[in-house]
């Protein structure tokens, strides 16, 4: 039998907190899904961020998280499309622009794409 352990998400888009005791493996989007509860999504596939979370207490495995640089996820920065519960957690969403400007800022705080040159018409 799965253990079972208690997720709780706080939901800041829409000032809800959400909690449940989700079982050992499930995949956190998913599981608040079947009960009920939609969460902020887009790809699913743990690439956009539009499901990111911090986590503020405990942790989650997200081998498949490849829209994370390596240095969020050290901060607690999470997918909930790939997160899997392995024991109690609590995380909070983040904004995917919040979370976009933290893995790519410094890159587009170097200025524009310079305009290519022309191409030579043959
Ligand atoms: S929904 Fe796109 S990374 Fe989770």
């Amino acid at each position: 039998m799965a253990a079972f352990h208690r997720v709780t998400v706080y939901d800041r888009q829409r000032g809800k907190t959400h909690s449940a005791d989700l079982p050992e493996g499930a995949y956190v989007l998913q599981a608040f899904e079947a009960l009920g509860t939609p969460l902020p999504f887009s790809c699913r596939n743990g690439v956009c961020t539009a499901c990111a979370v911090k986590v503020l207490e405990g942790e989650v495995e997200q081998p498949e998280a490849l829209g994370l640089s390596r240095s969020l996820k050290e901060k607690g920065y999470a997918l909930l499309c790939v997160a899997k519960v392995c024991g109690a957690v609590v995380a909070e969403t983040q904004s995917e622009d919040e979370v976009y400007m933290l893995q790519f800022g410094q890159v587009f705080a170097r200025g524009r794409v310079r305009k290519a040159i022309p191409l030579e018409e043959h």
